[in-house]
């Protein structure tokens, strides 16, 4: 009777349950993901329709936001750009002078202490949608590597914490981090979005960061949803080419493959609840069929406990009012 009683007795008070708990989210495991519009209006805060809460917002629109959210115990952000004009190369996300370029300067400027990661990718500034250079209507793997190399350095002299490669192209992490060396940013560590499933919750984000492929589709690039075991794979690769954390994404589909990496990989873990799980939350809520709230905690409670030491959501800012 005594081992059977033995859960019940620790649940029977508030303060017994938290002596017992043993996943306890903290500000410090939450990254807020923005997007940063190249706009010549300084006034311009676009809310994105299929996330309610959710802005495309100008620079100083931006800082403004990051501001409230940093009062409020923000630690750390992610940043995706959405230039101006889109071309085949995606020359946007590697100009000196480009909007995420300028973002990370000035935020950096006003908030030293915030840790400031930006997406590697080449989708949202390419005319056709794709992460990579296109030639007959497939992804150039190789010729690829070298632009991402060339953002992430941008990235970094612009003043980044970490830069996060999203693009899934073979050898990339490899690539970048040479670059980031010769460069001289030794220090800069890397988060790969290692474990990337080619998912339909994307579709929110594709909507903010206008980034849908204009033909095709990701899957010859990103992962099949029914491999776990390609996960690990894909994970190994990277570690060995030089990531500091990985990432599996999205997160609440993935929670067996984020815990088969926390078991058989020793390097710190990050999962992104990505946009189409913050919309189905979103939109449950709003209808008042599922308390918000408690609905977050647990969902973000549960990818912590599922192994995520840094988890990319949507709801960060909201959370900090909660915990
Ligand atoms: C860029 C990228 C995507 C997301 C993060 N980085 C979109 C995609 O691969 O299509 C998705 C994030 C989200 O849905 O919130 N490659």
């Amino acid at each position: 009777m005594g081992d059977f009683f033995r859960g019940r007795r620790l649940r029977r008070s508030k303060g017994l349950r938290d002596i017992v708990r043993e996943t306890v989210l903290l500000r410090e495991d939450l990254v807020q993901p923005y997007f940063v519009l190249e706009t010549e209006d300084k006034d311009l805060e676009i809310p994105i329709g299929s996330m309610p809460g959710q802005h495309q917002l100008s620079l100083p629109k931006l800082l403004k936001r990051v501001g409230a959210a940093v009062d409020k115990g923000l630690r750390s952000v992610i940043l995706f750009g959405i230039p101006e004009k889109k071309d085949p190369e995606g020359t946007g996300a590697y100009a000196p002078d480009g909007i995420i370029q300028e973002a990370v300067g000035e935020l950096k400027n006003r908030f030293p202490e915030l840790m400031v990661i930006t997406d590697v990718c080449l989708c949202e500034y390419t005319s056709h949608g794709h992460c990579g250079l296109i030639r007959e209507q497939y992804v150039q793997n190789d010729p690829t590597l070298e632009l991402l190399a060339r953002t992430a350095v941008s990235h970094a002299r612009a003043g980044a914490d970490m830069v996060a490669p999203s693009d899934m192209m073979d050898g990339r992490v490899k690539a970048v981090r040479r670059a980031l060396d010769e460069a001289g940013h030794v220090a800069l560590p890397i988060m790969s979005y290692a474990v990337k499933y080619a998912s339909s919750f994307y579709g929110p984000f594709r909507e903010a960061a206008q980034s849908s492929p204009q033909f095709g589709d990701r899957k010859s690039y990103q992962m099949d949803s029914a491999n776990s075991l390609e996960g690990l794979r894909e994970a190994r690769a990277d570690k060995s080419e030089g990531a500091d954390i990985l990432m599996v994404k999205p997160a609440m589909p993935y929670l067996d493959v984020l815990r088969r990496l926390k078991d058989n990989i020793d390097l710190p873990l990050a999962a992104y609840q990505v946009s189409g799980e913050y919309s189905m939350i979103k939109a449950a809520a709003m209808q008042g069929w599922l308390d918000e709230k408690q609905v977050v905690l647990e969902s973000l409670t549960g990818i912590k406990r599922a192994g995520a030491g840094l988890i990319l959501s949507y709801f960060s800012e909201q959370v900090l009012d909660w915990i």
